[in-house]
């Protein structure tokens, strides 16, 4: 075993003397409520992207702000390291989920609060907070040395939370002024307090949305029920169809494409130390469901699946009102595992509903948007140098670990730039992403600008050993 690298002096100082002001300045960054689906805060995500340029160009980063046909793109380019030293994009995303239900809510969404050792606020963990961890860790290199290690890009959009749909296309465009020999992306979680966590996979994903139409207008369902078909009820058949009875997702055609994954991963997950009652506790059911024949781990991590985001029809105000609905839709998700293409999947969803919907009724498939699912090689500079960083800031080793969310742009980073992906998340289970109450541990936000700042002088020097090893 090498000896656990130890973060140097100059930067833990720095790092130190400034916890209190890093956690302030990411207050400022939380108060704007950057909500990318909702076109009325349009603006605000435009001064979160104007924030993020801001700070960038404090610390000595050469910015733009990219107009894209939604949210702009902001990069923020650093490329005065020594000769030779490579080149580190970092990626996150200034977007945040909507923050309703707000009554819900212990303190405002968009009021940060420190409580319990907790950041509590949209956009706290997810990811704000983990975009701007990379921002002090870099400015700890600038303030104390005047230089980095290696050169950096900083790339944040504003459409991470609403499918990256303007991603690809401009890393495409830019693909030159992009080039680099790596990518971190903070933008996940630990697998448990103060276990430091490497992801090598993330799940892709297909978003549906299911309309089902009857009648010209809503009817009296004394005077028609009976006779005409309810949109409602053909859509809770459709949807019932979706899965078997065990629990395996029904559609035709749906696994054709798995690859499963290799017997030295499902090894290794089985090793982490996870309890299903646990995880019923803290989600507060009293069982669990999912695809016969996997642990939970597998099914969350190694399985696709098929789950329906929001249902509406008819009436649901007040008290009772007998209505038959002209109108039904559904919104669904699909999350996808290697080698499942969105596309090849929202296909045979769109033919199996077409199959199975009811006469009487029209039923239109929508496809929002996609995202590939993604599997690390796990080796390289980068990867040890990840672990090196992670090992240096919590004093233990990092653990592997999968992750059923997604992150659509992993893939095209890798194929675009033809450069390995490094995700280091600092989350923890728990934490509210997407819900009320939204937090980031103030300790991992804290320990995350050491493992970041450790993680670029690590890189600077395993790329120098590993240009320096002979071929072999
Ligand atoms: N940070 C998450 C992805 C994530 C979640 C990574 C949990 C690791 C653990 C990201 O912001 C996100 O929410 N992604 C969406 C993508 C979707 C809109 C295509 C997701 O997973 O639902
Ligand atoms: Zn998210």
């Amino acid at each position: 075993m090498t000896p656990t690298p130890v973060i140097p002096a100059d930067l833990a100082r720095h790092c130190d003397a400034h916890d209190a002001q890093a956690r302030d300045e990411l207050f400022a960054f939380l108060r704007i409520p950057s909500v990318s689906a909702r076109s009325e805060h349009k603006p605000d995500c435009a001064r979160a992207a104007q924030f993020v340029a801001d700070e960038l160009a404090r610390i000595g980063f050469v910015t733009s702000i990219e107009p894209t046909a939604g949210h702009p793109i902001v990069v923020g380019e650093w490329r005065q390291a020594p000769a030779g030293a490579p080149t580190l994009l970092i990626y996150g995303h200034y977007d945040v989920q909507p923050a309703e239900p707000l009554e819900l809510w212990t303190s405002p969404p968009f009021e940060p609060e420190l409580r319990d050792g907790r950041i509590y606020a949209r956009g706290s963990v997810d990811d704000k907070g983990q975009l701007y961890l990379h921002i002090k860790a870099l400015e700890a290199h600038l303030a104390t040395r005047g230089t980095l290690p290696v050169n950096v890009i900083v790339l944040a959009e504003g459409e991470e939370e609403v499918g990256s749909v303007n991603l690809e296309a401009f890393l495409e465009r830019e693909k030159q002024r992009l080039a680099c020999d790596a990518v971190v992306i903070s933008d996940s979680t630990m697998f448990a307090p103060g276990i430091p966590s490497i992801l090598s996979s993330l799940r892709g994903m297909a978003y549906l949305e299911i309309t089902v139409r009857g009648a010209n207008g809503d009817l009296h369902s004394g005077m028609y029920g009976g006779a005409v078909v309810n949109p409602a009820m053909a859509l809770a058949r459709i949807l019932a169809t979706m899965h078997d009875d065990t629990g395996r997702i029904a559609i035709p055609g749906f696994y054709d494409d798995v690859r499963p994954f290799p017997d030295h991963v499902r090894a290794q997950m089985r090793e982490l130390p996870f309890s299903d009652d646990t995880l019923m506790h803290e989600v507060g059911v009293s069982a669990l469901g999912g695809e016969p024949g996997y642990t939970t781990l597998e099914r969350l991590w190694t399985r696709p699946t098929c789950e329906v985001n929001g249902l509406l029809s008819g009436y649901t105000g007040e008290g009772a009102k007998t209505v038959l609905p002209a109108v039904s839709m559904a919104k669904v998700s699909f999350r996808l595992v290697p080698d499942q293409e969105p596309q090849r999947i929202a296909d045979l969803v769109q033919q199996h509903v077409e199959r199975v919907a009811p006469a009487g009724v029209t039923v239109t498939v929508e496809h929002l948007h996609g995202g590939k699912p993604w599997r690390a090689d796990l080796q390289g500079p980068i990867i040890d140098a990840g672990k090196a960083a992670l090992a240096a800031a919590f004093g233990r080793e990092p653990v592997i670990t999968g992750e059923g969310g997604s992150i659509p742009v992993v893939g095209d980073f890798e194929r675009i730039l033809g450069a390995p992906v490094l995700l280091m998340g600092f989350g923890l289970p728990g934490e509210n992403a997407h819900a009320p109450d939204e937090w980031i541990s103030d300790e991992n936000y804290r320990l995350g600008i050491r493992a970041a700042a450790m993680l670029y002088e690590q890189f600077g020097k395993l790329h120098a050993d590993e240009a320096q090893r002979p071929a072999s």
